[in-house]
């Protein structure tokens, strides 16, 4: 029998993580469907209730329901536990849901992949050095504890302080668990933005200013990275003025490919093809665009 997957968001419509897990159960023979759901806040826990009785053996989970996912998963990740959020859900042997967030190993492989293409490596910046990440809505959690767990120092900016404040939280939680101890963390408010933003080694975008065709003041960007974790017309909108002003830009197209690459894996026991994946979510956006 054809098993069945999908994401659950609201809205869901433009996700391209059918037409992304779609072409991998293609690639790899897997008997399998995977459809976009759209649930409503507030109803997960329904939903996950028919989709349990139809058989369902895995989601993806998107916003807004990614608390609630962590809420109602019977067994949790190591990663899912210290983020606070679930991405990603699978049906147990033993009919539970076991939840984990693959965001985070997917914002490492794809900053890794950005470096990379530009010639250096994340993640070696000496203390002194610092990555500024804007914003610290539910996306910012992963980066927040990729950072912790691999010792980069950052500076965590947000309008609203305190939620900057949870994520130096979790970095520094991440960051104990490692032992690695050498990694600072603070929280700023958005009136320091410029002054970190002249500063900094490199920038993570995790507002939603660009889905509002938004951006900020860049100073000179002097070859620096600014990395978006949205993509598409959101990331133009953001990152467009940040080139301009001399920045690198890379939008997070590549770490929706490789969250999603996680979940395949965690679900079928295989590692889908990156590259592939990210050629299709690539031209199916340029369709779009
Ligand atoms: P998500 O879970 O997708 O990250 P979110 O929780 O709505 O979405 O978070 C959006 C982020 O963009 C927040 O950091 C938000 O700042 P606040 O925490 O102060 O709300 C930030 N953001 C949205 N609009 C903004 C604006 N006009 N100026 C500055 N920050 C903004």
């Amino acid at each position: 029998m054809t098993a069945l997957y999908g994401v659950i968001g609201d809205p869901i419509e433009h996700s391209l993580s059918p037409l992304i897990h779609r072409g991998w159960m293609r690639d790899y023979n897997v008997d399998a469907d995977y459809l976009a759901m759209q649930v409503p806040a507030g109803n997960l826990e329904d939903a996950l209730e028919t989709l349990a009785l139809r058989g369902c053996k895995g989601a993806n989970i998107t916003l807004p329901h990614k608390e609630d996912a962590f809420r109602l998963s019977n067994r949790l990740s190591e990663t899912a536990r210290r983020i606070g959020a679930v991405n990603t859900l699978m049906r147990s042997t033993d009919n539970v849901w076991a939840g984990d967030n693959t965001d985070a190993p997917g914002f490492r492989h794809a900053l890794g992949h950005a470096f990379e293409a530009v010639g250096t490596k994340p993640f070696s910046t000496p203390k002194a050095e610092y990555a500024l990440v804007l914003g610290a809505g539910g996306a910012s959690r992963a980066v927040a504890y990729v950072f912790g767990m691999e010792g980069q120092s950052a500076v965590f900016c947000n309008r609203t302080l305190d939620r900057a404040q949870s994520l130096v939280a979790i970095h520094d939680i991440a960051q104990r668990s490692r032992e690695k101890g050498v990694a600072d963390a603070q929280a700023v408010g958005i009136e320091n933005l410029s002054d970190e933003l002249r500063v900094c080694s490199y920038m993570v975008n995790a507002t939603s200013l660009g889905h509002a065709g938004k951006s900020i003041d860049w100073p000179e960007g002097r070859g620096r990275l600014a990395y978006d974790l949205s993509y598409g017309k959101a990331a133009d909108a953001f990152l467009g003025p940040a080139q301009e002003a001399g920045w690198r830009v890379v939008d997070g197209l590549r770490m929706l490919v490789a969250q999603a690459a996680v979940s395949f894996e965690i679900w079928f026991g295989r590692a889908p093809d990156i590259d592939k994946g990210f050629e299709r979510a690539a031209r199916a956006l340029e369709g779009v665009a």
